[in-house]
């Protein structure tokens, strides 16, 4: 199907340097948390950056800034609003705290509709919180957005990175960018996820560690990035996107 719409997201997005989609194969590994950090921690960098959350299904990235009372502006378009230095869009923003419950179609649909009308400034940055899964919102990313970045998420658990490989071989097939994978919620030293992410050919970005902290920093972006979780993320962010890691 052509759609207008194709044509504006690219017209939407071409002032942005690079978007990073912070994906897995698999829910409840800490997307939605990394994206966050990620996004702020570049924006303390002094990068211009923008937080698009487009898990339509669980959207959680606004109760990790805390959100609560910022609002898009309707003009030729959706303008974010800034949220905590960052330029935030959301569906939350057009479902409230009701469950958005969308089908197949639905779900592209709104996809697409939010990367049509929302009104990004110039970007440094565009960090996406994708849904968990390798399903319609991925690919219809990639159709859309043809030079978006893949930064994975998976966690120690063999139950995760199965699920996880099956996406990495995906996108390698789809020749996407990888920037490479991150193992979160670690608790121990062993390499099993390291050796086999390297052995794909993908970069292996480190470990974060399971963090006690986390919880009670989630609303609080000080707290936040005084986690072990956002010192590993300024690590990564540091070697891999180029900016410092002071
Ligand atoms: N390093 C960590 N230390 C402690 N808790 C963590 C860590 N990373 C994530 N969590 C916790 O794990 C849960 C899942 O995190 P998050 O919501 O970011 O995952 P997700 O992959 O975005 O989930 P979904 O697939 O539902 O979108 C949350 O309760 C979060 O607080
Ligand atoms: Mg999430």
């Amino acid at each position: 199907m052509v759609d207008a719409r194709t044509s504006m997201i690219k017209e939407r997005l071409k002032r942005i340097s690079r978007i990073i989609a912070v994906s897995s194969g698999k829910g409840g590994v800490g997307k939605s948390l990394v994206a966050t950090t990620l996004a702020l921690t570049l924006a303390r960098k002094g990068c211009k950056v923008g937080l698009f959350d487009l898990d339509f299904t669980s959207p959680s990235t606004h109760i990790i800034l805390g959100a609560k009372d910022a609002q898009p502006k309707e003009e030729k378009g959706i303008v974010p609003p800034v949220v905590k230095g960052l330029e935030y869009m959301s569906l939350i923003y057009y479902c409230g705290d009701n469950a958005a419950p969308l089908r197949g179609a639905d779900v592209s649909n709104a996809l697409i509709e939010l990367l049509a009308v929302t009104r990004w400034s110039q970007l440094d940055y565009l960090v996406i919180d994708m849904p968990p899964g390798i399903g319609d919102a991925v690919l219809d990313l990639i159709r859309l957005v043809k030079r978006v970045e893949f930064l994975i998420v998976t966690t120690p658990s063999r139950l995760a990175f199965e699920t996880v490989k099956k996406q990495l071989s995906l996108l390698q097939e789809l020749k996407m960018p990888i920037i490479g994978v991150v193992e979160n919620m670690k608790m121990n030293s062993a390499q099993s996820i390291q050796q086999q992410t390297e052995k794909l050919g993908i970069a292996f970005l480190g470990e974060i560690p399971y963090d006690l902290k986390v919880e009670e920093a989630i609303g609080d972006e000080t707290k936040l990035l005084g986690t072990a979780l956002a010192q590993k993320v300024k690590e990564i962010a540091a070697g891999r996107l180029c900016v410092d890691g002071n």
